[in-house]
């Protein structure tokens, strides 16, 4: 579906007030839209626990009014932390879910009531025994499926499923609570089938656990992975919803563990759209095809994830009629500041300079990976509606 059909009519217009009055480029953020999907998902999902992934927006608004709601909150770091704490977030709605942490973070995390801790290998588990005392940790397992994700997040993170089992044992043994298991199937995961792999692997290493070391483990968590609205087609969080259950009734028949799902795109990509503005628009000769287009965002103030074009936006202009080829690139010195060329964007022929462009579905992952000052340009700049 087309992003611009999605959005709700007020939230566009007021896109379309702030386009016309204030200096581009910005993020506009419809917060309506966040709680709506955020509820969307607790009802899909109502034996699951919600646990919003803050990376994919850290806004202080978006923070504020995820905690209203009572959702729970995937953490990265302290600086994360820090900014839920400030809603009066109670500790037991908090994980730490980054593998890989300072000591004194874990410590920290620890001081301020923190029991959940994610891990994937054996020095950060010791770690976690040492300044996490008794906590309850969970381990991330590698999945496959790198391929119907457009932002790959396996390989980096996780480890086999035979670690997975010696970590528990372990964890049992430094006087940890071996809790559960975690994967994350990837960003943007178009391929509905890679949770059904990812929660065969987490079975397998239930069974074993139990069977092997009397190990009960109690909890799966499922990350993130489900998609907002790009330029390509995926099913709706609905369809998702009913074969992720499918998948775990069918491989938990006799009782589905603790569910956790972790989502950060979903909730806040649809959320956002940026404005920018046409700086230049040239030809490379005077028989070139293809026009290039110069905006005010780039790769360095919003759009890190067109890197090799891994995540397609819509864009849309006020401008109609015939359109042409384009390339579309950002405003800095730098030649990596190009966000697309190979796949071929059309825009009008009308399209001028100085008129405005509309990144569609740009709430998550934009304005928290802005440079500070690359070539001078301030971070992008947020209007919550
Ligand atoms: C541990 C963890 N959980 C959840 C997420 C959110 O994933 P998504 O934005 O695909 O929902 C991420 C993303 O990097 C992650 O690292």
């Amino acid at each position: 579906m087309n992003a611009r059909d999605q959005i709700a009519p007020a939230f566009w217009k007021s896109v379309k007030h702030l386009a016309e009055t204030k200096e581009a480029p910005f993020l506009v953020v419809d917060l309506q839209t966040i709680q709506q999907k955020y509820l969307e998902l607790v009802k899909g999902f109502d034996y699951a626990s919600i646990y919003y992934a803050v990376k994919a927006n850290p806004a202080a608004e978006v923070v504020g009014l995820l905690a209203s709601l009572g959702a729970n909150f995937d953490i990265a770091s302290i600086y994360e932390l820090d900014r839920v704490l400030q809603f009066d977030v109670e500790p037991h709605r908090i994980s730490y879910g980054n593998t890989i942490k300072k000591r004194k973070d874990i410590a920290y995390f620890y001081e301020r009531g923190i029991r959940l801790f994610a891990t994937d290998s054996e020095a950060d588990l010791r770690n976690i025994a040492e300044f996490a005392p008794g906590s309850r940790v969970y381990i991330r397992i590698l999945t496959e499926g790198a391929e119907g994700a457009d932002w790959p997040l396996s390989r980096k993170f996780g480890c086999s499923p035979e670690m997975a089992i010696e970590l528990a044992v372990l964890a049992r043994d430094l006087g940890l609570q071996p809790y559960g298991v975690s994967f994350h199937v990837g960003s943007q995961q178009r391929e509905i089938d890679t949770w059904d792999g990812a929660i065969a692997k987490v079975k397998v290493v239930f069974e074993r656990l139990f069977t092997e070391h009397g190990i009960a483990l109690k909890m799966i968590n499922m990350g993130g992975g489900f998609p907002a609205q790009y330029l390509q087609k995926n099913n709706d969080i609905s369809v998702y919803l009913e074969e992720i259950s499918r998948f775990l009734t069918e491989d938990f028949p006799e009782e589905v563990p603790e569910v956790i799902l972790e989502p950060g795109r979903s909730l806040v990509g649809d959320s956002g759209v940026m404005v920018s503005e046409v700086v230049l628009i040239s030809r490379k000769s005077s028989t070139a095809l293809e026009r290039w287009v110069y905006t005010d965002v780039g790769k360095f103030n919003g759009l890190i994830e067109t890197l090799d074009e891994s995540i397609k936006y819509q864009v849309l202009t006020d401008k109609a009629g015939e359109t042409e080829e384009v390339v579309i690139a950002g405003p800095t010195c730098d030649s990596m500041d190009i966000m697309y060329e190979n796949h071929k964007y059309a825009l009008p022929l009308s399209l001028d300079i100085g008129d405005k462009l509309y990144w569609m579905s740009t709430g998550a992952y934009t304005s928290s990976y802005c440079a500070v000052e690359f070539n001078g340009f301030p971070p992008l700049r947020t209007y919550f509606i």
